[in-house]
């Protein structure tokens, strides 16, 4: 496409920020430090795992990749019939299948094997937003719960391979639809209740969902958000949607269409017995929609078994996750790491998890640590920006209350700069808690590099990934696209062998999975992240390559907020980018074209650009900072912005 003269303009800009800016981490070298850990989990006696040391389990997960991934999916997963191949993968093309012609239904996985073992285990505290209110639910619970929604989405016409869309707060009837979705074989589509109803008809539109699965209100932080009034919104452009079923988390009553059915009144009616769909392998999961460098969100697809098995092995040995212990991942499971670290990976170890409803500062900035108290987590797993926020507070928030249940601190979704990490590690874990920065996205499904699984009293380097998971093979290739070979060298993170956490396809488009992932270095994937090796081999992740930021640990396209800036109707160009901020890492800077002969009131032009992109995409897209212009053509100096 030719370029005129705003657009051109623009992109120079965005060249000379670097077009990225995420390089506000400090990446000197830091000091060493040596974490007390106690020694992992042992796995059973006739395991793989058993007696190997997590070098020799990760040699041996390089040298004989198939022999360690049959092994632990053999041991780690009920199978309804055994898979006869362990993969079926060419990254060259994109093509990736693991333990092909097995049999297994997730929410069997997640649910049912534990209730045969201890009904009345907790599967879920729901931490409710206001403190002291939570609600325990237990194995059996869940799985009731599970079962008549399941059966009342069969009522409403869902069969395997349909989808359905979640949009929901946190609470146990989200987790009961996931599961529910996985239990009859349908594909659940969860959308982040942040989300403005373009957004959400956006994605329910891409992957045509027969049914909107939703609640009357939202709770979070004090404030109500009215999410049937947003999915009213949203399916009315949306054809596919043929019922929306309300769950009632408040006692306001909304207004209900014809399309609406109230969800605890349906499930009621129906019975608390569903056979789970047996799934092939390699049938759909779930798809979650993300942002990439342009285009619209695509919808990365996940699949059953070789996901289920990758959550569950990293949840437990990246966070040294034993039977009993409380798990509180303070994500949402409107992305990827609620999916893996709220749901999946917890409840198939038959794990306790929170769910959090909540905010840092609700309501004061001590709640992540008096939930602590209260509930006695033993891994906390939180985004850098809530710790960068609540360091800005007196310590004694943090001090005031009984933090020695803690064994593992966890830190995900952005760079985490040192500051933060010396706070979480002395402040919060009194220097006593290992530390994991855990590198991953939702294409990986799951960690692929963190300083753990390590042996015990292993060191840990702040603020750095380090080490990759067992199967996991970083690469670092130059601008030629050679792999770059010995240590203390950077360039483009690529992971150069298959695991079964990895994403498929992109839903209705796989092409495009193919260029985005595996054309730019044939043979590899390609995560759009730069890393860093030490000199002594371990992994330091620089930040994005392309147009992709980081905004709060929300990974935004900077194309998808120009998109959406495009649309006044006196704006024809723009460009976005990320700049630092010392609490959200990131925040998108817009430089706005205005047209020749629009009688200019700034004020009013901004308001209506931020409203433009919180109702395209979300409030936390809108641009923080906003430079309008004009473009003109100096015969000296060439394009002008001024
Ligand atoms: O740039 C990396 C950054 O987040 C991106 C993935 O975002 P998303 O798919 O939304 O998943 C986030 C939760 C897993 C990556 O490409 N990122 C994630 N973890 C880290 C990170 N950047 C630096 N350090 C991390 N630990």
């Amino acid at each position: 496409m030719a370029l005129h003269g705003g657009r051109a303009l623009l992109l120079l800009l965005k060249c000379a920020r670097g077009g990225r800016s995420h390089f506000w981490r400090d990446l000197s070298p830091v000091p060493k430090l040596l974490c007390r850990a106690r020694p992992l989990s042992s796995a059973a006696p006739s395991s793989l795992l058993a007696g190997k040391t997590h070098a020799e389990l990760r040699e041996l997960s390089a040298r004989e990749p198939e022999r360690f991934w049959d092994s632990v999916a053999r041991e780690r997963i009920t199978w309804i019939r055994g898979f006869e191949r362990v993969q079926d993968c060419d990254l060259g093309r994109g093509k990736i299948g693991w333990f092909l012609g097995g049999q297994l239904n997730v929410s069997v996985n997640c649910l049912d094997v534990h209730v045969a073992k201890d009904p009345n285990r907790v599967a879920l505290i729901w931490e409710r937003d206001d403190p002291g209110t939570e609600e325990m639910v237990t194995y059996r619970e869940l799985l009731e719960m599970t079962c008549r929604l399941a059966n009342t989405l069969k009522s409403h016409g869902i069969r395997k391979g349909d989808r359905v869309a979640i949009y929901m707060s946190m609470c146990p009837m989200a987790v009961a639809a996931m599961l529910a979705c996985a239990r009859i074989g349908a594909v659940h589509t969860v959308v982040f209740a942040g989300f403005s109803s373009d957004a959400l008809a956006d994605r329910i539109q891409d992957a045509e969902c027969k049914v909107v699965i939703t609640c009357n209100q939202g709770v979070r932080g004090g404030r109500v958000s009215n999410l049937k009034v947003t999915v009213d919104a949203a399916v009315k452009s949306c054809p596919s949607v043929k019922s929306v079923l309300v769950a009632q988390r408040t006692n306001h009553s909304v207004p209900m269409g014809e399309l609406d059915t109230p969800l605890e009144e349906a499930m009621a009616q129906e019975s608390c017995v569903c056979p789970p769909e047996p799934m092939d392998s390699e049938d759909m999961l779930f798809l979650l929609y993300t942002s990439g460098s342009t285009g619209k969100p695509k919808g990365i697809v996940h699949t059953q078994a070789g996901y289920l098995l990758y959550t569950s092995l990293t949840h437990q040995y990246v966070f040294d996750y034993c039977p009993g212990d409380v798990f509180g991942c303070v994500a949402d499971i409107g992305w990827i790491t609620g999916h893996s670290y709220v749901v999946y990976g917890p409840l198939a170890n038959g794990g306790t998890t929170v769910l959090f409803e909540s905010t840092p500062v609700y309501p004061n900035p001590g709640r992540y640590w008096e939930m602590v108290q209260r509930l006695r987590i033993n891994q906390i797993y939180a985004a850098p920006t809530a710790l960068r926020l609540l360091l800005k507070y007196e310590d004694s928030w943090v001090k005031k209350h009984d933090r020695s249940s803690l064994r593992t601190l966890g830190s995900v979704g952005e760079p985490i700069n040192h500051e933060a990490w010396d706070w979480f590690y002395n402040v919060v874990g009194e220097g006593q808690c290992p530390l994991v920065d855990t590198w991953w996205q939702t294409e990986t499904g799951g960690v692929c590099i963190a300083p753990r699984p390590a042996e015990p009293g292993a060191e840990i380097r702040p603020a750095m990934a380090m080490r990759p998971f067992f199967g996991i093979q970083p690469a670092l290739m130059d601008e030629a696209g050679q792999v770059l070979t010995g240590n203390d060298v950077s360039g483009a993170l690529c992971i150069g062998q298959p695991w079964p956490g990895m994403a498929r396809s992109i839903y209705g488009d796989h092409q495009r999975f193919v260029d985005a992932y595996f054309k730019p270095y044939p043979g590899y994937y390609f995560t759009g992240d730069g890393a860093f090796r030490t000199a002594d081999g371990h992994y330091q992740i620089t930040g994005r390559m392309d147009d992709v930021i980081n905004v709060s640990g929300h990974r935004l396209g900077t194309a998808e907020i120009e998109d959406a800036l495009d649309e006044h109707p006196d704006v024809p160009e723009t460009a976005v980018i990320g700049i630092s901020h010392d609490v959200k890492g990131e925040v998108p800077f817009a430089f706005v074209v205005m047209k020749e002969n629009v009688s200019e009131n700034q004020e009013a032009v901004v308001k209506e650009l931020r409203q433009l992109v919180a109702t395209k995409i979300a409030k936390y897209a809108v641009p923080d900072h906003f430079l309008l212009g004009r473009v003109s053509r100096d015969s000296g100096r060439g394009l002008m912005f001024s």
